[in-house]
């Protein structure tokens, strides 16, 4: 692809880093013009310096009234708002029966309503605009069990719902709303997580365990492209869909 998103007004949410920078990156070469926001200014900065058309926001997607502010921004900026790629996102390693009310309400209040914010405050504005794609960073654990993760794995379902009904919603005003659901990929959300894992699972090499499950560690530009295809026109046929991006480990049960 080139030039798929020529003259397209992109908005990353949780850009500084990992996917999220790598889908601004990838946007940015289809070219876009992404503005890439994140709790972390200093990164989301750093990722639009990398850009031929970047520019950058703090944006804390638990703040509802902040996420609407940024749409509404860029909309006066540019009278339109393509692209939403809702990816902000983080975890921790808690076994179930010890999670805390407030470990659990932090995870989501990030992973999903966080994703809630962005969805309507888009939605909304695509509507009003002509139209645009939603992409929501849902995960392979939204479908199955996730020991350790709960909290993370209950809200990637609910992204996967809320994508869903949204898409259904917001078909009749041209905005098409998907989730991508990746495997493990090698960013910090895993890398740093990962000693954790091996500890609380018995086990000596989470990365082995992957290695057989989806062949490798997933790299962020497994899934970058991804976005940019769902962003496009390209996949104008897609909506309220998921697509899984994990090497095929959601494929099998052994
Ligand atoms: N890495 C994986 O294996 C994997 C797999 C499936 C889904 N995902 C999802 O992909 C998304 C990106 O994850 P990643 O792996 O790149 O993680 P990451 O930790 O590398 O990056 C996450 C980014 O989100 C930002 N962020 C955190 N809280 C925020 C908030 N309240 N407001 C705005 N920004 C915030 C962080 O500052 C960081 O820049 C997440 O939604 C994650 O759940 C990741």
């Amino acid at each position: 692809m080139a030039d798929v998103l020529k003259d397209k007004i992109a908005i990353v949410t949780g850009g500084a880093k990992g996917l999220g920078a790598a889908i601004a990156v990838e946007l940015d070469s289809e070219g876009a013009r992404v503005v890439v926001t994140d709790i972390d200014g200093d990164g989301a900065a750093k990722t639009a310096a990398e850009l031929a058309r970047g520019e950058s926001a703090v944006c804390d997607v638990r703040d509802d009234a902040a996420v609407e502010a940024l749409v509404a921004d860029v909309v006066a900026r540019y009278g339109t708002l393509d692209i939403m790629v809702a990816n902000a996102g983080i975890a921790t390693v808690t076994p179930f029966t010890e999670m805390t009310m407030e470990i659990w309400h932090s995870v989501l209040a990030v992973n999903l309503d966080g994703v809630f914010s962005s969805v309507r405050h888009a939605g909304r504005a695509m509507a009003a605009t002509g139209g645009g794609s939603i992409i929501t960073m849902a995960s392979i654990t939204g479908f199955a069990g996730s020991p350790l993760i709960g909290h993370y794995a209950a809200a990637k379902a609910a992204v996967i719902s809320l994508t869903k009904t949204a898409a259904v919603e917001l078909r009749g005003h041209g905005v098409r709303v998907n989730a991508i659901c990746p495997g493990f990929i090698g960013t910090d959300l895993v890398l740093d997580r990962k000693s954790q894992f091996e500890e609380a699972l018995g086990i000596d090499d989470f990365g082995a365990v992957l290695d057989q499950a989806q062949g490798r560690l997933g790299e962020v530009g497994d899934v970058a492209p991804l976005a940019a295809f769902l962003a496009s026109d390209r996949s104008r046929f897609s909506n309220g869909s998921t697509f899984v991006v994990d090497g095929g480990m959601s494929a099998s049960l052994v």
